[in-house]
Formats: C-alpha cells, sequence, structure tokens
C-alpha cells in the first residue's frame, strides 16, 4: 500500500499509523475527524480567507478547511515530507481545487516560503510533537498571521501518563504482567530508538503550549486539556496490531518483536497478548490539548 512512497513521515501516515489495514484505519479517523472538526470550529474561518495548514500529512484538516474558506478562499498545505505533499496535490487535482491551493515544503520552525502577515489562519494537528523547536515554531506562526489572524492547534500531551515504553506493568494499555519479561525486551529496542531525554514527542505539555504562544507574541490565548481513560483499547485485530508503528520515528511490533525476541518468545508474547487484543480488553488513556489563539492588532491589543 506503501510502495513507491519514500520519506518515513508518508509511509507512516498512509500505511504503518495504522498497520496497513483499511478497517484500521477506519477506527482511526472515526477518532480523528472530531478533533479535525473542533479544530477548524476554533479557528473561526470565515470565507475567502487564506488558511494555512502546518504538517499538513494527508489533509486530513486542509481539505475539510477548503470547503469551509468557500470559492474566494485559499489553503496552503505543508509539510516537511514532499511524498506527503504530492499525494495532496493528487488528491487535489481529483476534486479539481488547484487553482485554490499551494503546496510548500518546509518545517514548521521555518516557514521560510511565507511572507510575514500572508495568511488569516494557521492549523496544526499533531505535528508539533516532533518538532524539537516549539518556541520557534510558534514564533512563525504568529509572524506568518495577519492582525486579527487566528491560530488553531491539537496536540497529544504525551507525557501526561508517562512514557508507554517505562510503564511497568501494561504495555500498550493492555496488561502484560505474566509476560513482563518479553515486554521489557521490546520495550527496550522503543527506548533506544526514541531516548526519553531526547524525544520531542515527551518535551512538553499543555502549560509550555500556552507559555509558547504567549512568549510568540499572541495576546488571547486559549486552552482545553482533555484527559480520558476508559476501557477498551486502541485495536481489535491482532495484524493491525503487529504492523502499526506508534509514530513515524519508531518500527512497528514487529519490527520489535523481530529484533528483540527469540521466535519462541516471540509465540509466547503473542499467545498471551492476541486474546486480549482481540476483546479489546486493554484501557484507552490519552490526554490532549486544544489550543487557539488571536493575533491582535496593535490598535486593539489589550
Ligand atoms: C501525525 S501527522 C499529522 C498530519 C495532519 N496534520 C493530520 O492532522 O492528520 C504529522 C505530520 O507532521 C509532519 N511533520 C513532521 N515534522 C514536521 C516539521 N518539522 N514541520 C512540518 N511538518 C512536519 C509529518 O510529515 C506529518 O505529515
Amino acid at each position: 500500500m506503501t510502495s513507491g512512497i519514500q520519506d518515513q513521515w508518508a509511509q507512516w501516515v498512509l500505511g504503518r499509523g495504522y498497520g496497513d489495514d483499511p478497517e484500521q484505519q477506519q477506527r482511526v479517523l472515526a477518532d480523528l475527524y472530531p478533533v479535525r472538526d473542533r479544530v477548524l470550529r476554533n479557528a473561526e474561518i470565515a470565507e475567502g480567507e487564506a488558511l494555512l495548514d502546518v504538517g499538513a500529512g494527508n489533509g486530513l484538516i486542509a481539505f475539510r478547511a477548503f470547503e469551509q474558506v468557500g470559492p474566494h478562499g485559499t489553503v496552503i498545505f505543508s509539510d516537511i515530507s514532499q511524498d506527503l505533499l504530492d499525494h495532496c496535490q493528487t488528491l487535489a487535482q481529483q476534486i479539481d481545487a488547484l487553482d485554490r491551493c499551494q503546496f510548500l515544503c518546509m518545517s514548521a520552525d521555518h516557514l521560510s516560503l511565507l511572507g510575514a502577515a500572508s495568511v488569516d489562519i494557521v492549523t496544526t494537528r499533531s505535528v508539533l510533537i516532533y518538532v524539537a523547536a516549539k518556541q520557534q515554531a510558534f514564533n512563525e506562526f504568529y509572524r506568518v498571521l495577519k492582525p486579527n489572524g487566528r491560530l488553531s492547534i491539537f496536540e497529544p500531551i504525551n507525557n501526561y501518563f508517562g512514557s508507554q515504553t517505562n510503564q511497568t506493568k501494561e504495555f500498550w494499555g493492555f496488561d502484560t504482567v505474566p509476560i513482563t519479561d518479553l515486554v521489557e525486551k521490546v520495550k527496550a529496542i522503543y527506548r533506544r530508538v526514541q531516548p526519553l531525554e531526547t524525544n520531542p514527542m515527551m518535551d512538553f505539555n499543555e502549560r509550555d503550549l500556552v507559555t509558547f504562544a504567549q512568549e510568540a507574541g499572541f495576546t488571547e490565548i486559549h486552552l482545553e486539556l482533555q484527559v480520558n481513560v476508559t476501557p477498551g483499547a486502541w485495536y481489535n485485530k491482532w495484524d493491525a496490531f503487529a504492523h502499526t508503528a506508534p509514530n513515524p520515528c519508531a518500527p512497528t511490533l514487529a519490527e520489535a518483536m523481530q529484533a528483540a525476541l527469540t521466535p519462541d518468545e516471540a509465540d509466547r508474547f503473542m499467545a498471551y497478548l492476541l486474546p486480549l487484543v482481540k476483546a479489546e480488553q486493554g484501557t484507552k488513556r490519552y490526554a490532549w490539548a486544544y489550543l487557539w489563539a488571536v493575533k491582535r492588532s496593535k490598535s486593539n491589543a489589550g
């Protein structure tokens, strides 16, 4: 499904993020659509506006925004993945939207292809978690916004519950006490690939987001933190679970098992975990933040 796709971001967004499984993709999207709609509501889009979506990925936010800015509005898709921008450009062509879309390859912390005060709205969803220079990214959002422009962000607060790979009793929300020895070996792979100390997904919380926005110059800022702990699981099929990478920089479970476990250990690991996955017998824990802010013009700042 991801053949011909080169970079790690595109591979993850278009396949490894949901185990290359269309049903799992639908489960993920069912969770994401309300998030997308909330990000866009917080942006208070008006017809005819120019919107920049930073880290547009597969266009989840940007294509819905395109409908909302109306026939005189424009949407700029930006990402560090040229493969994802090409993917979005193809989709835009299919809906005859190319004349009102732009595709810019640039990093969130260096929006160098855009001038100051050039867009009405900046949106971004689950992108800052991958950016080390988060303050610089907020500075850039502020710079490219016109006076009275709006910023609308969604980010998971991954350190709210501590690192998944440091949990001793669970593996992705499944109780794994009886196979702790095996789980520890698998988690060691993830810790090696993404050491906690240098992982930008774990180095901020919701209060930092507010601070970044204030430091950038925003004078009106709102933040909503949502924290949920519910019975259930993110997966209900073993194959989708095993072939999913938790993020674009990490191995899939199958890859980590291959690296960490002997064939006998892998069998024991799977024999224990598979029934729990199928029965969705786990705990879903997540914390996430919506931040929205206005760049008040000097005349009405207060
Ligand atoms: C989890 S995906 C989210 C995609 C999209 N925003 C959405 O709502 O579905 C993260 C996206 O951020 C992009 N990305 C990663 N680092 C970035 C950076 N430094 N600047 C801009 N985009 C980045 C990836 O290429 C990927 O498209």
